[in-house]
């Protein structure tokens, strides 16, 4: 049987790619989204994999909250299999430089990206564990780890990425689960798109390879990262960014 790859913020654009490319790898994908979520929206983007050949069951859940990450993960180990494959993908920005950042900005950040990993993580790396497989890939940023004006809230869950993979990659290494995570670059996605239109002219006049990255070039790691040959990957982090970070 396939391996069960979990994405979340898996209907979202990076997501989308992922869950995509991790079926084209042989594994049986899952989307978790957002439980705000309008059903329509949800129902959408399923017919529209499905004219494009991917059947992608959803799971909504909040990812800022333990519990119903809890029983989304629950109902998916039940209905689906066991998660082998976690993509911690799920993140939000809410930019301002710091003097104008609230409180709400900041906690909403730091809940979304960071919390939703120890929340999902958690869900699924006994299992992991007893069976002696698994794979862990949490997404990080460029500006994890570089750091960006604007992003004191996000630069900082990103960041954190990297402390959290060192330290559990070293305790489940010999049994067989990797923690590793991917640092994209400024990618096509709608959350880079909604960056005020002078602002995103100078970010990508300052990326020596000219242009946004694709959502498959991300995908496309996840897949080198979760793949069966990467057992020996754990605690490591690969940045795709068109050549921002040496910028
Ligand atoms: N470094 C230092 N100073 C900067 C700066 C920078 N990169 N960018 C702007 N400033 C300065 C400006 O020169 C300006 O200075 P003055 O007031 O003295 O003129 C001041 O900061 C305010 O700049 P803005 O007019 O841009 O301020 P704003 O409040 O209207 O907007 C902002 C602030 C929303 C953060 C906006 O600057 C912005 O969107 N910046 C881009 C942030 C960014 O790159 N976000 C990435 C989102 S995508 C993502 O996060 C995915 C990923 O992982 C890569």
């Amino acid at each position: 049987m396939s391996k069960v790859a979990v994405v979340t913020g898996g209907i979202g654009g990076l997501g989308t790619a992922m869950c995509k490319a991790l079926i084209e790898s042989g594994r049986r994908a899952v989307a978790v989204d957002y439980n705000g979520l309008k059903p329509e929206a949800v129902e959408k983007w399923q017919a529209d994999r499905k004219a494009e050949g991917f059947e992608i069951p959803v799971y909504l859940a909040d990812v800022t909250d333990f519990s119903s990450c809890a029983e989304a993960c629950k109902k998916i180990e039940a209905e689906v299999g066991p998660i082998e494959i976690l993509i911690n993908n799920a993140g939000i920005t809410r930019d301002a430089m710091f003097h104008k950042m609230t409180a709400e900005q900041w906690d909403q950040v730091i809940k979304t990206n960071l919390y939703s990993v120890f929340n999902m993580t958690k869900q699924v790396y006994d299992g992991m564990v007893a069976r002696g497989w698994g794979r862990i890939v949490n997404i990080s940023s460029v500006n994890g780890l570089r750091g960006q004006a604007g992003q004191s809230n996000y630069s900082a869950t990103k960041a954190a990425i990297y402390g959290f993979n060192k330290a559990l990659a070293q305790e489940c290494v010999k049994k067989g689960v990797t923690v590793n995570s991917i640092s994209p670059g400024y990618i096509g996605t709608e959350m880079v798109r909604a960056i005020r239109e002078d602002v995103l002219a100078k970010v990508i006049a300052g990326i020596p390879a000219a242009r946004l990255g694709e959502p498959s070039e991300i995908a496309r790691t996840v897949v080198f990262l979760s793949a069966d040959e990467a057992g020996y990957i754990t605690g490591e982090d690969i940045t795709v960014n068109g050549g921002l970070y040496y910028h």
